[in-house]
């Protein structure tokens, strides 16, 4: 299994650092969870951060929008040094130009899905998209219940994947840890994104190997 450290709960006193650490401890992604307030709850950080901590990695940077009519943004996050830009696609209404700026840009292109929108829904974009986002917790917090029933999602994109042999990844954001990443491999997960259970680990270098042995 992939490894996305998502730095929603690490210390923002040293983001810097923060990434570093996970960086060397093996993360294959460093997931950045961008908040509007809007969109989502909560509000977190921007192009500015993320611009600003890409010196302390080479890791891919995976950058999470939660925030409304992200095409607004695709510029800024494209010069932070994002390597995956995901949005939402209950947040843009130009999804097909969003994409298209978004690979123009040199970036790769992620579409996710919140728990109550329909996986049917961004079957039809997986020929142009390099990423699928299953949400398995409402967007918005860390350190939530994983909700395993998104797993029938993750089957779906799977066997549409597989099927079609289009090289899209899966990928599951919320609740995950050394229980519930062997659910996700299970069901055909490509990377887990794990914010708690890598950044309040008393030993994050044996959370991320814990997490990573379900191999794929
Ligand atoms: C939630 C974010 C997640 C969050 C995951 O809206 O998208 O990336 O950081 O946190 P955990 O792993 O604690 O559920
Ligand atoms: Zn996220």
């Amino acid at each position: 299994m992939k490894i996305a450290p998502s730095v929603l709960s690490a210390d923002f006193a040293n983001l810097g650092r923060e990434v570093e650490k996970v960086s060397l401890a093996g993360a294959d992604y460093i997931h950045l969870d961008v908040m509007d307030g809007i969109f989502v709850p909560n509000i977190s950080f921007g192009a500015g951060v993320i611009k600003s901590i890409r010196p302390y990695t080479s890791v891919p940077f995976d950058v999470h929008l939660m925030i409304e009519k992200p095409r607004r943004y695709i510029n800024d996050f494209l010069n932070a040094g994002a390597d995956i830009i995901t949005i939402h696609k209950e947040a843009e209404p130009e999804l097909d130009k969003t994409i298209r700026e978004i690979k123009l840009g040199g970036a790769r292109c992620g579409i996710s899905i919140k728990p109550a929108t329909d996986v049917n829904d961004v079957l039809e974009y997986l020929p142009f998209i390099d990423l699928v986002l299953v949400m398995t917790v409402e967007p918005g917090f860390g350190g939530q219940s994983f909700i395993a029933d998104m797993m029938s999602k993750v089957r779906v994109l799977r066997n549409e994947i597989d099927k079609n042999a289009f090289s899209t990844l899966i990928e599951v954001d919320g609740g995950i840890d050394s229980n519930t990443v062997k659910i996700a491999e299970k069901a055909g997960v490509d990377i887990c994104v794990a914010g708690t259970s890598v950044y309040k680990a008393a030993d994050v270098k044996k959370a991320i190997s814990t997490l990573k042995l379900s191999q794929k």
